[in-house]
């Protein structure tokens, strides 16, 4: 079994895996959104805090799977480096403590295999990640083999919405409250521009977008949240929806995956099975307690990690803010 940490940003979880079987035997997560909900957003100290209280209380609950542990796993990239560092530090000193080795796994590639939790992984694969810290297409070959194709230059699509939250005073996480404003708002009412819809580049960006919102907060009232939230998340999605296009027009997708914390968006969703539907290409969606950080699908990439024998050294083993994929 492998026991696995991820603590990038502001969910401590832990799970525990069947190397033979893929299976998920053990997964808890403590969030932290409540304590971060009054400031709009994560504040970097106080989510290391409380990853300090978090995970050793559910590493305790993990005490009757320490024999059969033959690895443990720890998210090193991207993330909070002070957040990261409580998770690898834990790692290590698992690791020294049952004398078994450690794995250091990438988020992002973490949010690929939670496609595949408890399943055997399929590639190739175009995948769109949209969460809170990444808006990034990446054509994925296989565990080794991932390219980025096209990433945000700014803000991420799920950053976007917890800051027109933050704006609108509703806290945070701000994804689900605004899809759920937005239900019953006019999307045609503002007229936001999506953004770089003149250029040529397959990139995103959501700093201009987030503006125009912030304008149109301060001039409307309270009444026109939902119309302002229906606008917004309506042109947000079809920013993708358009770069989507245009690349597709290259590389047509054969299958393609939505994960991430904003994959839980049903207008995305929706927008991107329409977008699809010309090429008859596949869409594969992780399970819905899955989409947001976890620990179930860093498990999952260390089990084939393991396989190939990709084992960090343990005082050479460091965190790293930004995404090296
Ligand atoms: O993957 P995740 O849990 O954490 C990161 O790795 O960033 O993603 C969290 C992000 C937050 O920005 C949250 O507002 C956004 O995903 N999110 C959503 C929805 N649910 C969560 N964004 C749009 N619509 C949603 N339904
Ligand atoms: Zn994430």
């Amino acid at each position: 079994m492998i026991l696995s940490i991820e603590s990038s940003c502001d969910d401590s979880a832990i799970a525990i895996t069947e190397i033979a079987t893929k299976r998920l035997l053990f997964h808890k997560k403590i969030s932290q959104e409540l304590e971060h909900s009054v400031y709009g957003g994560v504040v970097p100290e106080l989510a290391a805090r409380l990853h300090a209280e978090a995970l050793p209380r559910i590493l305790e609950e993990c005490k009757p799977y320490f024999k059969e542990l033959k690895a443990v796993a720890v998210t090193t990239t991207p993330g909070l480096s002070v957040t990261l560092v409580e998770g690898v530090t834990m790692a290590k000193a698992v690791s020294i403590a049952l004398n078994i080795p450690i794995i250091g796994v990438n988020h992002l590639v973490g949010h690929i295999y939670s496609l595949f939790v408890e399943k055997e992984a399929h590639f190739p694969l175009t995948v769109l990640l949209v969460s809170g810290g990444h808006t990034q297409v990446m054509e994925v070959e296989s565990l080794r083999e991932i390219k980025t194709v096209a990433k945000s230059m700014d803000d991420s699509f799920g950053e976007s919405f917890d800051k027109v939250a933050k704006m609108m005073k509703l806290g945070y996480p701000g994804g689900p409250v605004i899809e759920k404003l937005a239900h019953d708002g006019d999307r045609k009412r503002y007229n936001f521009t999506v953004p770089l819809h003149q250029s040529p580049l397959i990139a995103f960006s959501y700093s201009g977008l987030k503006n125009s919102v912030r304008l149109a907060v301060e001039a409307g009232s309270e009444e026109d949240f939902k119309d302002i939230a229906a606008s917004f998340e309506h042109i947000a999605t079809a920013h993708i929806i358009q770069k989507l296009k245009k690349y597709f027009k290259t590389t047509p997708p054969k299958t393609f995956a939505i994960v991430g914390g904003a994959s839980a968006n049903l207008y995305l969703r929706a927008s991107i099975e329409e977008l699809l539907k010309p090429y008859g290409a596949g869409l594969l969606l992780s399970e819905l307690k899955y989409c947001s950080d976890n620990a179930a699908m860093i498990g999952r990439v260390a089990v084939e990690m393991y396989k190939e024998g990709m084992f960090s050294d343990l005082n050479s083993l460091e965190v790293c803010p930004k995404s090296v994929i």
